[in-house]
């Protein structure tokens, strides 16, 4: 997730296009970069870091011109760097390409290029573009830019100028947001409205596949296949600029929520191999050989990503056999792990900055242990020390309590399991094949449970001013229920325990009385009548249950006070879809209780202290 912006038009460009990126760095902030078309031609400029250090430079030595592009970077292919900032040109400095997105075959199309005699100056997938457009020119921009998106397959939203043809710049976007703004004797690119608001309210949203030729005189859509014109109403945007920063939603964490079915595409993303349904990993550099040596692992995180790898634990030992152990970072560092030649250490961050995680690697690494990390930040302190790294790919997460970082790190561990079962053996290719068609489901059945958040909103107002509530699973449902319980905890400030459903009756039932909020998770077949029977224990104390079921469930109904079914999946899948009623749960009830929901009192983003 990066952010774009585009100009052209009277004003200078700069100006504009700096301001858009202020508005956009909450989509990344690792490296910001602009081209200007100037008297002396396609000029641009970059920097590592925030974008007030481009802004700095600018200061200095500003480029001054009426047609630009610019582009606010969280890093995906290659480290934060200048030379991987965005724009990226091609080598005669003709062609200027800013992108939000992944590039999925940019190697074959590199390999080709460079045997062409083109020379590569980044480590991104987006480098390619540029060469590729220099490639292909034709003499028309548009039609040069429509035959270089046929060669590309992944996600891109993308901001494209030439010196050839300085009156125009392009967008063109396939699975990655952008928009078009138009404005009296000028014309903008963003990647979110909030980039254009102060300049116009009148934009076109592109949808998948779409391209707009922009000139000072106005906007032309068009099909990017077809080239077909596209008649479209403009959309008048009547936000505030913080309603619009926060994409219409009113808090970063019901925006987060909303953007995992794309997190979690993202996160598959090229990982899976279509035509075979399999799963291939090229980012790691262990042989297979290696691989199905380790027959211990442990996995350390803290908070929310540790609860992911309460979920991996399951998936991995199901799926190769292989003993897992879960730890909390802050517990572990200070044991005397047992470790042989054959254990992997996975750590979990979506920082990669977590002080407890990050010593925990350290100290597995000092141990002479192999660390394969699964973070969100290109750069990060975990992903620049670990051995091998899965980056989940889930764009910046602005919020305090995690949730699209959460469902991307279990999607990150399934794809770890099914790879790890694949080279192992303990997975048949139809087996492994059937789950992959089921994790394909999985953004389509996220955004249903998304479009029904009402009967949970409902039950936010009824436990709004609960003092203690109850989350209860077995098996999986029990790994979901602790991080259910800890989203409501953190930003409603209502107690909260999850426990494993068939330890109650050792202690906790007595906590049990009238018209105490119990959530009960009963999604895990093989153990689901066990589970009718702890919800029933509860009921019977006088507990209020809200029980989640699959889809097509008839039975929960008969057992628990209200129920709201999810759409049915493979059950090691099940995790992926229950968490998004529990988030919404925590963060309706906390808007409920008029508390601020992104910010929760006594907490951090990221916890860089012990
Ligand atoms: C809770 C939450 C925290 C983090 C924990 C680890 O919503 O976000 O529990 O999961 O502080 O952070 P990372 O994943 O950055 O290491």
């Amino acid at each position: 997730m990066c952010g774009i912006v585009g100009y052209i038009g009277d004003k200078q460009a700069q100006e504009i296009i700096i301001g858009g990126l202020q508005k956009l760095e909450y989509r990344g902030y690792d490296s910001a970069g602009i081209a200007v078309l100037t008297e002396q031609g396609l000029l641009v400029d970059k920097a590592q870091g925030r974008l007030a250090v481009l802004e700095g430079k600018l200061a200095v030595q500003p480029l001054a011109g009426h047609a630009g592009i610019g582009h606010t970077r969280w890093a995906t292919h290659g480290k934060p760097s200048d030379e991987n900032a965005h724009p990226h040109t091609d080598s005669s400095h003709k062609f200027a390409v800013v992108h939000n997105g992944i590039i999925e075959n940019f190697i074959p199309i590199k390999e080709e290029l460079i045997s062409k005699g083109y020379t590569f100056t980044s480590e991104t997938d987006t480098e390619v573009i540029a060469h590729l457009l220099a490639d292909l020119y034709d003499g028309d921009i548009v039609s040069t830019v429509r035959k270089a998106v046929q060669r590309m397959r992944g996600a891109y939203a993308l901001g494209i100028m030439t010196e050839h043809e300085p009156d125009k710049l392009v967008a063109v976007r396939l699975a990655s947001p952008l928009i078009v703004g138009v404005g009296e004797g000028q014309s903008f690119i963003g990647s979110d409205i909030p980039a254009l608001l102060e300049h116009t309210r009148d934009v076109y949203i592109l949808n998948e596949g779409e391209m707009a030729v922009l000139t000072k005189g106005g906007v032309e859509l068009m099909d990017a296949q077809t080239g077909e014109k596209i008649e479209r109403d403009i959309f008048h945007v009547d936000w505030d600029l913080i309603q619009a920063e926060k994409g219409g939603y009113d808090s970063f964490m019901l925006k987060e929520i909303h953007e995992q079915p794309q997190a979690v595409r993202d996160t598959m993303g090229a990982r899976i191999d279509e035509d075979n349904k399999r799963v291939v990993l090229p980012e790691l550099n262990m042989s297979d050989a290696e691989l199905s040596a380790y027959d211990r692992l442990y996995i350390v995180a803290c908070g929310t990503s540790m609860h992911a790898g309460l979920v991996g634990k399951d998936v991995l030992e199901k799926w190769t056999r292989v003993p897992v152990e879960v730890a909390v970072a802050s517990e572990f560092r200070y044991r005397d792990p047992i470790y042989t030649d054959k254990t992997l250490m996975i750590v979990i961050s979506q920082s990669g900055e977590t002080a407890d995680t990050l010593a925990a690697l350290r100290e597995a690494k000092k141990s002479g242990v192999k660390v394969l990390a699964i973070t969100n930040v290109v750069g990060s302190s975990v992903a620049r020390e670990a051995d091998e790294v899965i980056f989940t790919w889930a764009g910046p997460e602005v919020a305090v309590a995690s949730t699209k970082a959460y469902t991307s790190q279990v999607i990150a561990l399934y794809l770890f399991s099914l790879y790890f079962a694949q080279v192992k053996g303990t997975l048949s290719a139809a087996e492994v094949a059937d789950v992959v068609e089921h994790l394909q489901a999985l953004p389509a059945k996220i955004s249903a449970i998304l479009d029904n958040g009402e009967p949970i909103r409902q039950f936010a107002k009824t436990i709004q001013n609960a003092t203690s509530l109850f989350f209860i699973g077995r098996g999986l449902d029990y790994a979901v229920s602790l991080e259910g319980s800890l989203k409501l905890k953190e930003i409603s400030y209502i107690h909260s325990e999850a426990y494993a459903a068939g330890e109650l009756k050792h202690g906790t039932l007595a906590l049990i009385e009238d018209d105490i909020p119990v959530v009960a998770l009963a999604t895990q077949a093989d153990i689901y009548e066990k589970m009718v029977s702890n919800i029933v224990e509860v009921k019977a104390r006088g507990a209020h249950v809200l029980g989640f079921a699959l889809e097509g469930d008839r039975e929960l109904a008969k057992s628990v006070d209200e129920v709201i079914h999810i759409p049915a999946t493979t059950p090691m899948l099940t995790p992926i879809l229950t968490v998004i009623p529990l988030q919404l749960l925590a963060y309706y009830t906390s808007a409920a209780r008029g508390l601020d929901v992104d910010k929760p009192r006594n907490l951090a983003k990221s916890v860089t202290v012990e």
